[in-house]
């Protein structure tokens, strides 16, 4: 496992919240699967997460834009930041199969950034969307 739902930051924002938590359960098989190995599990798993990240993106970006948040630019440079680095991981992958570059990335880039990310531009997110419904 790499993180626990419990280690999520909440926001003000129940839909956020329930987006995050599936990417948790969607991040946790794949690093289940490359811990143990098993490629052809975490290649399955690799796709649903890249979708999964789509999702999670271009929901708060629309919500963003819907409410007319006054950082969206800033908020949505940190997903494509992050974009960037998972498809060329992804490339990566592709090629050489290898769970550790994989395992070191979700450990040591990912995990960190969701963490930090949610707490600081989701929540404010969360926050501003709140009050616009
Ligand atoms: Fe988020
Ligand atoms: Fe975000």
């Amino acid at each position: 496992m790499l993180l626990k739902k419990e280690e999520l930051p909440q926001v003000a924002h129940p839909m956020m919240n329930i987006l995050h938590e599936e990417e948790v359960d969607i991040v946790n098989q794949l690093y289940d699967a490359l811990k143990k190995g098993d490629i052809e599990k975490a290649d399955e798993m690799f796709k649903v997460f890249l979708a999964d990240i789509e999702d999670h993106f271009s929901t708060e970006e629309d919500m963003m834009r819907e409410s007319r948040f006054f950082a969206y630019q800033m908020h949505k440079g940190e997903h494509d930041t992050m974009k960037q680095k998972i498809y060329q991981l992804y490339e990566d992958w592709k090629k050489n199969k290898n769970p550790e570059e994989v395992i070191k990335f979700l450990e040591e880039d990912f995990k960190p950034w969701l963490i930090l990310h949610i707490s600081r531009w989701d929540a404010e997110t969360a926050m501003h969307v709140g009050d616009t419904i």
